[in-house]
């Protein structure tokens, strides 16, 4: 979520005034999120780029069954592709960009929940501990950017989206800068 920030600058400066205006310099408190709706668009958007369980985990089927004209025979691992889901042209206009736009209603005031948005799964296997990540995500992004701002190295080459990949996905090696605000 820093990198993303880090790499659109005007994009955090959103979450920086509405954070400023909402929670200002208190300690961010869950109740504070339904009146951010930026702040969780760029949650949000943040899990759809990152994909950060871009398989989600092996599954084995107990029992042969008929899923979309396919025959999936008992014992077969079973792998869910969320990166493939979340970066679908089909689905999301321009993937690979980062635009948290795109959770919100078209006057900006409401986070429009879409349930294209899997990086939990779902169903009877999804991520127990969804509840938990969100409202750290939150906590954590917003205290940070309510007293830092979190910018690029100047003095090392420009980080991309591009990421490692394997059980979970992750930004390759990179160096942020973060500024205290109070200066
Ligand atoms: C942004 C953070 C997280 C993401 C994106 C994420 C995503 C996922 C996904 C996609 C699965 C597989 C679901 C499936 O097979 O259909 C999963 C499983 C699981 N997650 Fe998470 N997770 C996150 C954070 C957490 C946290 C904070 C906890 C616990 C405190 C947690 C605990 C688990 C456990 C125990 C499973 C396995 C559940 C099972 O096998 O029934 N996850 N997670």
């Amino acid at each position: 979520m820093c990198l993303y920030l880090a790499l659109n600058p005007e994009i955090q400066r959103k979450v920086q005034a509405e954070v400023e205006n909402v929670i200002g310099n208190s300690f961010p408190q869950l109740d504070h999120r339904k009146s951010v709706p930026y702040t969780r668009a760029v949650i949000f958007e943040s899990l759809r780029c990152s994909s950060l369980t871009p398989i989600g985990i092996a599954r084995r089927v107990l029992e042969d069954m008929a899923v979309g004209g396919y025959i999936i025979p008992k014992d077969s691992l079973v792998f869910s592709n969320i990166y493939c889901a979340h970066h679908d042209p089909e689905v999301w206009d321009d993937p690979h960009s980062f635009k948290p736009e795109r959770f919100l209603s078209s006057d900006g005031t409401r986070v429009v929940k879409c349930n294209d948005l899997i990086a939990f799964s779902f169903g009877k296997c999804a991520c127990p501990g969804e509840v938990l990540a969100k409202d750290q995500l939150f906590v954590f992004l917003t205290s940070i950017l309510q007293r830092f701002v979190v910018s690029l190295d100047p003095s090392e080459k420009r980080p991309t989206m591009n990421a490692k990949c394997s059980i979970t996905r992750f930004p390759l090696p990179h160096k942020l800068v973060l500024e205290d605000r109070r200066n």
